[in-house]
């Protein structure tokens, strides 16, 4: 599967990575919708994901920048930036119509959310792991 995690995606932190795990489920819960060949509508369902998204995202850039600002890591202000330019992304995802363009908002959509992942998680967020590792914190 896409979306499938791997203990070489872990930062050695334990609330991160049970974060990150989660997004991996919600990003996978958005694949197995949008890719389901079964020939219903999955809109609604989508929708409600998009938002479980959304909130997730949300709460967890929060705990990684207070993270950071709390052991004083010097990428915070570019990781900060990325953040803030993926949570815009989310927000514009989801007021887009997707009903009126379905397959083509859904294939964005699944970029989007494998870009977020893949771009972010496992490059981004693996620049604070030696910085947080070193100072020991789990
Ligand atoms: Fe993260
Ligand atoms: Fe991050």
């Amino acid at each position: 599967m896409y979306f499938e995690w791997k203990d070489s995606y872990g930062v050695n932190i334990a609330e991160i990575d049970k974060q990150h795990k989660k997004l991996f489920e919600i990003g996978g819960k958005i694949s197995d919708l949008v890719l389901a060949k079964d020939g219903y509508d999955h809109y609604d369902e989508i929708m409600v994901v998009l938002e479980e998204l959304k909130e997730y995202t949300l709460k967890h850039f929060r705990y990684e920048e207070m993270l950071m600002e709390k052991y004083g890591f010097e990428g915070l202000d570019q990781h900060k930036i990325e953040h803030m330019f993926l949570v815009k992304k989310l927000e514009r995802m989801k007021n887009e119509d997707i009903d009126a363009n379905q397959e083509e908002t859904l294939l964005n959509l699944i970029n989007f959310v494998s870009d977020w992942i893949a771009g972010h998680i496992l490059k981004t967020d693996m620049g604070y792991k030696e910085f947080f590792n070193a100072k020991g914190i789990k």
